[in-house]
């Protein structure tokens, strides 16, 4: 095999999605834990950001060298390359969360077994299904009392509309909580609890549900988990890894990750299961990971908010080829060349100046606002990749200053702020206000202290008419002429300069939508 075929195949590149709380940075922990990228555990938790009250994480910003070490982890697990993308762990929700999502492979799917499928699981998925990206799930917290194994499985089937086929089945929740039966290993192994790490692991693991030692250590318990299992391998799909793979269904096990219980189980199906970097679509033609040209493209900026330090870095996924310091990359959209010096990688341990980088990796490149996300780097070629999407926003706030001599310095930051993708920015056709939009409450507040550190704008952001919004197209300028003079009040410019309907409602925007059957209603807009 070719060396850039045998790098390819050994990466897996997985974001992890859940609602808050279900265990996401404690199961992100030990899987870097049992991988030996860290010793302790804590490491990781204390880098969360997400427990933190606002002015807190504004804090921990800050010290970039932490937050942007700890957004993109990599580490190595059976001799394959395993890149972890955090999704922004706030409580709050934003558009980070969704783009991350378009630069993996992969989604490893936590699921508090106590409350099941919660909102933003829901929204995650969601965004998962529009490149119909494989899913592995983990229920977690098994060492509690939880729902009904059977209930939740059907709740993600109903809910989430993806088969599930369970792997592991649990025997027992709570302090009856025994451990998981590997349907497809026909093994169970024991569950003992609190071991903190990955080196103590001495789970004993029986062979065979019809293991006498089962019934020696469970006599009372045993009976009915043969028949539960019997009741789950008729009602459930065995696992088909062609679906797995289509983003139809999804494998299942169960464990509880704080006693890293489950955890090796997850791995292995990452590196067994989940894809390698496949063919990436630009708007010019498909890009396979092994062609021997360099190509990738940024899916999120992340700016410094110190402001002694303006540069931000631009997380660039690599699609092709191989990445190498010092390397010559073409900034597709401005047509310019850019000398990939001080490009960083990301080892779960630190941040580490990269040498080199394959497809699925990701690297990090310095820069003062001249890159954009959905922006492509090549080796020369011209290649738009596609597919990053930016979702029509759910909060609005119209944007006012207190200075009116800043004025300037407002648009241009929030222009950029835009840009960067850091908030939506609306510009009404008619009308003086810029109106943000934003899919979480914290990107108004990130907005508004960058404008006060990088700009010197004291803005204020005002509660505004605007409940939803809508990208529109036409099927020519005669209609567009015709909706913008009847609408023009509704109408708004965004930072991609394409055109957006503000609606005052969800029955406002039925009602339009009714009146004009012709013209399209967007919710997402891909980056152009
Ligand atoms: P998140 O990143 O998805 O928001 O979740 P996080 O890992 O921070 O976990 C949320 C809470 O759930 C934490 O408790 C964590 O300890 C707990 N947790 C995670 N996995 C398990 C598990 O397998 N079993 C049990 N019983 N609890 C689990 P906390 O009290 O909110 O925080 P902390 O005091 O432990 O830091």
């Amino acid at each position: 095999m070719s060396q850039i075929a045998n790098e390819v195949g050994r990466r897996r590149t997985f974001a992890i999605i859940s609602h808050p709380d279900a265990g996401k940075t404690t199961l992100t922990e030990k899987l870097l834990l049992f991988s030996g990228a860290i010793q302790l555990a804590g490491t990781v938790k204390a880098r969360k950001s997400g427990r933190h009250a606002t002015s807190d994480w504004m804090e921990i910003e800050k010290q970039r060298g932490i937050s942007v070490a700890s957004s993109v982890m990599q580490f190595d697990y059976r001799e394959h390359v395993i890149n972890l993308l955090d999704t922004p762990g706030h409580q709050d929700f934003s558009e980070d969360t969704y783009r991350v999502l378009t630069a993996v492979d992969s989604a490893l799917m936590v699921i508090d077994a106590a409350k099941g499928v919660e909102e933003q699981t829901i929204k995650l998925l969601n965004v998962c299904r529009l490149r119909d990206t494989p899913i592995v799930t983990f229920m977690n917290k098994y060492d509690r009392e939880v729902r009904d194994s059977l209930e939740l499985l059907d709740e993600v089937e109903n809910v989430l509309q993806i088969q599930c086929a369970p792997i592991t089945w649990p025997i027992g929740m709570g302090k009856t909580f025994r451990g998981v039966y590997n349907i497809l290993q026909d093994k169970v192994v024991l569950f003992d609890a609190g071991q903190e790490s990955a080196n103590q692991l001495v789970n004993e693991v029986i062979d065979g549900l019809n293991n006498p030692r089962l019934d020696e250590l469970f006599p009372l318990e045993i009976q009915q988990l043969r028949n539960e299992i019997e009741l789950v391998q008729g009602a459930s799909h065995p696992f088909d890894l062609q679906a797995f793979l289509a983003g139809k269904q999804t494998p299942v096990f169960f464990g509880s990750a704080i006693n890293n219980f489950g955890v090796r189980e997850i791995l292995n199906a990452l590196v067994d299961w989940s894809p390698a970097p496949g063919n990436r679509h630009t708007m010019q033609r498909d890009v396979a990971p092994t062609e021997a040209k360099f190509s990738g493209f940024v899916f999120k900026i992340q700016a410094n908010m110190d402001p002694k330090h303006r540069d931000r870095i631009a997380f660039v996924r690599v699609c092709s080829g191989q990445f190498e310091r010092g390397m010559k990359m073409k900034h597709v959209r401005l047509n310019r060349d850019v000398s990939a010096n001080s490009v960083v990688t990301f080892m779960a341990h630190e941040r580490e100046q990269v040498e080199e980088a394959w497809a699925g990796d990701i690297i990090g490149i310095p820069n003062h606002g001249n890159m954009q996300i959905g922006d492509s780097f090549t080796e020369g070629e011209v290649l738009q990749f596609t597919g990053i999407p930016f979702f029509a926003p759910e909060l609005f706030k119209a944007a006012r200053i207190r200075n009116p001599l800043k004025i300037k310095q407002l648009h241009k930051g929030l222009q950029q702020l835009g840009e960067e993708g850091a908030v939506q920015v609306f510009k009404p056709l008619n009308g003086a206000d810029i109106i943000l939009g934003a899919v979480g409450v914290l990107q108004f507040e990130v907005v508004a202290s960058r404008l006060a550190n990088e700009y010197g704008v004291d803005a204020v952001f005002e509660s505004t008419s605007t409940a939803t919004a809508r990208w529109v197209s036409f099927k020519d300028s005669k209609q567009r002429a015709e909706f913008e003079k009847a609408l023009v009040h509704q109408l708004a410019i965004d930072a991609g300069g394409n055109l957006a309907f503000l609606a005052t409602s969800r029955v406002n925007l039925q009602l339009t939508q009714e009146r004009w059957p012709d013209v399209v209603f967007h919710a997402t807009r891909e980056h152009a």
